[in-house]
């Protein structure tokens, strides 16, 4: 089975006071917890053996929330990051966990949404050997890690909030790793902020000439959910698409029953004790919901 890693650990403290009981992916995007966002966004990618790694006060939240995941066809399991030492850090982590093995590591507030997605997903996890991070065209590139890239996709340089940019592209919080990425993490050294740098395990590929990007392009949305103004933007963009298509916007439940891997009874038993909140009436809509996506 293909695997993934969520990384919902982290302070949170953009979010104070907001966060200072609660972490922010148990926090709301609109209709549904923020963490669901990218859980989703695994499952579209044909990920269901999924570790989610969050620090040791929340681990009982997140198990109380998703469980063993095998209700909505998945095999979850927890890790515990003791103190927030940076992203790379969870891949020394999920050592055990990877054993070898290929792996996507998502953030745990960041939302992707469009038609296409599905497909740069599959194309990145179909790659060999190597990595595959997304470039996604924004409007303020300095405020993120900037990947500049050739015609082909391969990638020249990464820069992390560069002053003067050399491209419009960000990367977003989603990579996709071939089985070497724990021993990279392993040799990375603590950075002027004290964390272990995931664009330092990028940039070991980078230098083996081994990392491509894919381009989400500008059909696809992606939101970061890590400030109160991203928070409430991203549940504008959600609250608008839904309410307009009345279709909902990375539901696992949704996911699960449209990839097969719960059937018709196992959907309408989620749905049961959801009635109240209109979430279990649209689940169970989608007995006899034909929706196409592409034609
Ligand atoms: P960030 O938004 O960079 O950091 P943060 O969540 O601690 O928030 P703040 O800056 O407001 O204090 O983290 C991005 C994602 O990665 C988020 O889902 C939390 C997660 N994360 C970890 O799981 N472990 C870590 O060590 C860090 C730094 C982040």
């Amino acid at each position: 089975m293909r695997k993934g890693i969520l990384l919902a650990g982290g302070t949170g403290s953009r979010l104070y006071p907001m966060t200072q009981v609660v972490c922010k992916q148990l926090l709301p995007i609109y209709d549904k917890p923020m963490i669901y966002y990218p859980l989703v966004t695994l499952m579209q990618a044909d990920i269901r053996d999924i570790l989610i790694i969050c620090t040791p006060h929340d681990l009982p939240l997140f198990h109380a929330l998703l469980g063993d995941g095998s209700h909505w066809g998945l095999k979850l399991q927890y890790a515990e990051q003791a103190s927030p030492k940076g992203l790379a850090q969870a891949l020394i982590i999920a050592e055990p966990f990877l054993a070898g093995e290929a792996c996507a590591l998502i953030l745990g507030d960041n939302l992707f949404y469009g038609q296409h997605l599905a497909a740069n997903l599959q194309y990145a996890w179909q790659a060999q050997a190597g990595a595959t991070v997304f470039g996604y065209h924004v409007a303020n590139p300095n405020a993120y890690g900037v990947v500049e890239f050739d015609g082909a996709g391969k990638v020249l340089s990464i820069e992390e909030k560069p002053q003067h940019p050399r491209s419009r592209y960000a990367m977003p919080g989603l990579y996709f790793f071939d089985g070497r990425a724990a021993a990279f993490a392993k040799t990375v050294l603590p950075s002027a902020r004290g964390e272990l740098e995931i664009v330092d395990v990028i940039t070991r590929y980078l230098a083996l000439g081994e990392l491509r990007v894919d381009i989400l392009g500008r059909g696809t949305a992606w939101l970061d959910t890590g400030t109160p103004d991203a928070m409430a933007e991203a549940t504008q963009f959600v609250a608008a698409i839904e309410k307009r298509q009345g279709l909902k916007i990375n539901c696992p439940e949704e996911t699960a029953f449209r990839s097969g891997w719960i059937n018709a009874q196992q959907l309408v038993e989620l749905a049961q004790p959801l009635l109240k909140s209109g979430y279990g009436e649209y689940l169970l809509g989608l007995l006899d919901k034909q929706v196409f996506d592409e034609m």
